[in-house]
């Protein structure tokens, strides 16, 4: 009789922890191993070695049995494996792999990226119920959160400006932008976020036009150029909708270049409506499109 349990992360004395298994993805696929003499497929992992930390076990086998070269590693749990009355522990990490390296010299014969377990599995007792558990703690992690901009948030948003403006001076201007928006009470800036790495920013400026009480203005929203197109600048303008509406927020524009049609497309999704079209007489630019949305 075998049985796999859980636990939580810190809560089994470290020295009883002897395996680091780590479930890793790359390239949105789960990372699989084979052992040179078998021909079923294991998760990345191993035993710890004396004295070592459990997360310098964790990357040390990831790095020795997939050849990952920049990854980063997340604890999920402790898991522990009982057979015959003996218990052992291990504990089970999450990791991103942004890079492969070629596969070291090690037991390890092949790696493969599936989009789900294997069917043929070395230990189909144990590694479903680890990849199950991982996959859990994958699919809410992976979920996009917003929240407030803060200052510390700075570079990242710096990095995305610079690609949004691509100016002659993207550096010096994308950190005056991110200045000013930071000091001015008028301007909420929110991030939109996954795995702790920002993907998208939105600020909204809070009656932009003299006189105009419960008004707001979209100043700036982007979504990094590998995010795009997945629902996550719809996210953002909806939260920043709801947060207007609750400060009293009647009606919001956006002001956009005519030339910038997926922008232009995006905004009609979400609903707003052509009000004006700024002409440009300088004829250095382009002519502006004005849209606005009823809350
Ligand atoms: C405009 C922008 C914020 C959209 O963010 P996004 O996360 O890619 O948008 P979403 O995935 O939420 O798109 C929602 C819908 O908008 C429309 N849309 C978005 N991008 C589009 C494009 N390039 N072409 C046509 N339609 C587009 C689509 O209908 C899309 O739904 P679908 O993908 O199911 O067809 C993003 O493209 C961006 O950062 N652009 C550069 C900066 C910019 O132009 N900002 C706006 C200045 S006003």
């Amino acid at each position: 009789m075998l049985t796999v349990n859980f636990h939580d992360l810190n809560t089994i004395e470290d020295d009883k922890l002897k395996f680091a298994v780590i479930m890793a993805k790359h390239e949105g696929k789960w990372i699989f191993v084979r052992h040179k003499e078998r021909l079923t497929w294991e998760i990345p992992g191993g035993h710890r070695e004396k004295g070592e930390d459990i997360y310098l076990t964790a990357s040390r086998e990831l790095m020795e049995e997939t050849g990952a070269k920049e990854f980063r590693i997340i604890p999920v749990c402790v898991y522990s494996v009982t057979r015959d009355e003996t218990k052992s522990f291990g504990q089970l990490f999450y990791s991103d792999v942004e890079s492969l390296d070629e596969l070291p010299n090690s037991e390890i014969g092949e790696i493969r990226l599936f989009n789900t377990i294997p069917e043929s599995l070395t230990y189909p007792l144990i590694q479903p119920y680890l990849f199950e558990k991982v996959e859990k703690f994958h699919r809410e992690l992976a979920m996009e959160t917003i929240r407030p901009g803060n200052i510390s948030d700075r570079i990242d948003i710096e990095e995305l400006i610079k690609v949004m403006i691509g100016d002659e001076n993207p550096n010096e201007i994308s950190k005056l932008v991110v200045d000013d928006f930071f000091t001015n009470s008028s301007y909420h800036v929110y991030v939109i976020e996954i795995l702790n790495v920002i993907k998208g920013f939105g600020v909204i400026k809070f009656n932009p036009f003299e006189g105009g009480n419960g008004i707001a203005e979209f100043v700036w929203l982007g979504i990094d150029k590998d995010s795009k197109r997945a629902g996550l600048g719809s996210k953002l303008v909806q939260y920043l909708e709801q947060f207007s509406r609750e400060n009293g927020i009647r009606k919001i524009y956006v002001k956009t270049s005519v030339t910038n049609k997926s922008a232009i497309c995006f905004w009609i999704m979400q609903d707003y409506k052509f009000e004006a079209r700024m002409l440009d007489f300088s004829l250095k630019s382009y002519d502006d499109y004005y849209l606005g949305k009823e809350l």
